[in-house]
């Protein structure tokens, strides 16, 4: 997400902080800024951007005095891009700065109540919250007021806090977002991630889930929320740069891979409130919900597939019909819209030129439109009617994992949302699927642990020629997004099949030794999907299954499986997709493949 760095010490700030957040521009952002006490109050610079536009503009930090600060590049999230919403803010009467990664999941109930107490706000976004809420607390005690404040916002947070009134000292906190305080001699930093302070110092202190690093010059002191001092052990970083960048993993891919249980939680958490889904995002009202006739699914690459797992659970919890498009396809195609349909259009992006083509088109022949979007700001969130947006922060990999879970947890979000509305759920069903959702995040975490046998199963078939996904219904949604990562980065030819359908025709390919990974998770249909493994196996192919942990028997059919959790049907996907990911990263990574940047391929298709 965001990039935070701090600096205290001897030496002119802002061009420490510049060159931190230089280092931390991989990592996708689209503002900067930095805060700097310069011996009387606190200067606060900050652009839309490039970095290049800041550091033009304080001509690399030379028109900054001062020898503490805070720097931050944003990737927006509450409020679109702008100079006004990049980070620091500053609190109104100018006492604190405040640089945040991560999501104030109350900052709207808050900042109503700091309204009411006088206090005016200036930004759209969650974090300006934060730094009034310390002036409102601070007595006089700095460890009093970061103590309190923390106390009231709910969510995700990496914090750096700079007060004009306490000039020697920065504050690091962080909760479900990383920061690290760097060791130096005669001066300390603290950041969000290791290669801000590489250029500085190996030396860190990793801060766990509520700690507050109280960071001077002299010296760093660590507390628990309590105010209780903490012993921390330093920790010496040997990775380089490029190893630093990715977290130490290999890939970005893998990184994202292991991102995926947080960014999921930043997804659902923020919009579920006292066991109740609220999208406070989007306008659609009940009326307009009940007289929908249809809905469109809009979609290219891996939202595409998104929307074929949506098209499942929104005709099954809704019942309204829905039609997935691929969006090439869609805009041409004279589809059979109008103002009793809705549109909902997925992408990670934001800018994918067929999908903002079918966006228009739909609005053109006068549909609602909703889109699912993980870049704030982008076109495609401009431009449509309603916008929820996916928490999953900057994807670097080609090849998208954590943006499409998050896409599927909208997707359950607004299923459960409007089949509630529009009374095709029950209350009580509400409340089952509203539990499920609360779990998936540890679900998806637990399923992720159990990647090393996903790595064996990978060491024995990375040479294959050609694998087939067979599935039925949600699970061949998934075997759609299973062969399409494996072979965008592995280059092995794979084919997605209906289960049922692969007889008629394609059964033709499957040889002696043919790999066919059988999805099997939903147990209605567990039985069919036996049948096609018989099938299959009959004609030589090797079946590698995968079901749900309470499924042991399918290896009295298949030749090897891997298990997921159990979680409600609806939710299958999410688990179902991490050991598919999983197996073609390590597939790939065993053939020696460019897997963050695969052959031909883009991140973002901005041309037809
Ligand atoms: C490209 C990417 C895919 C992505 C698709 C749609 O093909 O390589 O990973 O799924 O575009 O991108 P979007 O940004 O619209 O989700």
């Amino acid at each position: 997400m965001c990039g935070i760095v701090g600096y205290v010490g001897n030496d002119q700030a802002a061009p420490i902080l510049l060159k931190g957040l230089e280092k931390l521009e991989y990592r996708g952002y689209d503002s900067a800024g930095v805060a700097v006490y310069d011996g009387t109050s606190i200067q606060v610079v900050k652009k839309q951007g490039r970095l290049k536009v800041l550091e033009d503009k304080i001509h690399n930090g030379a028109d900054l005095a001062g020898t503490v600060g805070i720097g931050h590049t944003r990737w927006a999230t509450h409020g679109k891009p702008s100079d006004v919403n990049a980070h620091p803010h500053l609190s109104s009467s100018g006492r604190f700065a405040v640089v945040h990664n991560g999501i104030i999941e109350n900052y709207l109930s808050l900042k109503n109540s700091l309204i009411q107490k006088g206090y005016s706000f200036v930004s759209e976004t969650d974090t300006e919250v934060i730094a009034q809420l310390l002036d409102y607390f601070y007595e006089g005690d700095l460890l009093d007021a970061v103590v309190r404040t923390i106390g009231k916002i709910e969510g995700s947070y990496a914090l750096g806090i700079l007060c004009r009134d306490q000039p020697d000292r920065i504050i690091g906190i962080r909760k479900d977002s990383p920061l690290i305080v760097g060791l130096g001699t005669g001066e300390n930093f603290i950041a969000s991630d290791i290669p801000a302070i590489l250029g500085k110092t190996r030396d860190i202190y990793r801060l766990k889930e509520n700690e507050i690093a109280v960071v001077e010059k002299t010296g760093v002191t660590v507390y628990n929320p309590k105010k209780v001092f903490v012993s921390k052990t330093p920790c010496h970083i040997d990775w380089d740069v490029s190893a630093a960048e990715k977290g130490g993993y290999d890939h970005f891919m893998a990184k994202e891979i292991m991102e995926q249980p947080k960014a999921v939680r930043d997804t659902i958490s923020p919009r579920i409130k006292n066991g109740r889904i609220v999208l406070d995002d989007i306008q659609l009202t009940e009326e307009q919900l009940r007289n929908l006739s249809r809905i469109f699914i809009v979609a290219c690459g891996s939202a595409y597939h998104v929307g074929v797992v949506a098209k499942y659970i929104l005709e099954r919890y809704t019942r309204i019909p829905v039609e997935v498009d691929v969006a090439s396809e869609f805009r041409y195609r004279a589809p059979v819209v109008d103002n009793r349909v809705l549109v909902i259009i997925i992408s990670q992006s934001g800018e994918t030129a067929d999908t903002l083509a079918a966006l228009r088109e739909a609005k053109r022949l006068g549909a609602r439109t909703l889109s699912i979007v993980n870049v704030v700001g982008s076109s495609i969130a401009n431009e449509s009617d309603d916008v929820i947006y996916t928490w999953a922060g900057p994807e670097i990999a080609v090849a998208t994992t954590k943006a499409y879970s998050t896409q599927l947890a909208v997707i359950y979000l607004l299923a459960i949302y409007i089949a509630d509305k529009i009374g095709t759920m029950k209350p009580e069903e509400y409340r089952h699927y509203i539990s499920e959702l609360e779990a998936l995040p540890d679900k998806i975490e637990k399923t992720l642990s159990g990647r090393d046998h996903v790595r064996q199963l990978a060491r024995r078939f990375y040479r294959s020629n050609d694998i087939f996904f067979i599935g039925r219904n949600l699970d061949y949604a998934m075997s759609l997004e299973g062969s399409l990562k494996l072979k965008e980065i592995s280059y092995i030819h794979s084919e997605a099949y209906a289960a049922g359908e692969l007889k008629h025709g394609t059964i033709s390919l499957i040889e002696e030794g043919t790999l066919v990974v059988a999805l099997a998770t939903q147990q209605k249909l567990f039985e069919k999907m036996m049948g096609n493994v018989k099938e299959v196996k009959a004609r030589g192919a090797v079946v590698l299954g995968v079901t749900t942990e309470d499924n042991q028997q399918i290896e009295k059919e298949t030749d090897c499986a891997i298990y997921i959790p159990r979680t409600c049907e609806m939710m299958l996907p999410s688990l179902a997709v991490l050991p598919l990911q999983a197996f073609a990263y390590y597939v790939a990574s065993l053939k020696g493949c460019d897997i963050d940047k695969p052959r031909n391929l883009a991140k973002s298709v901005t041309v037809e």
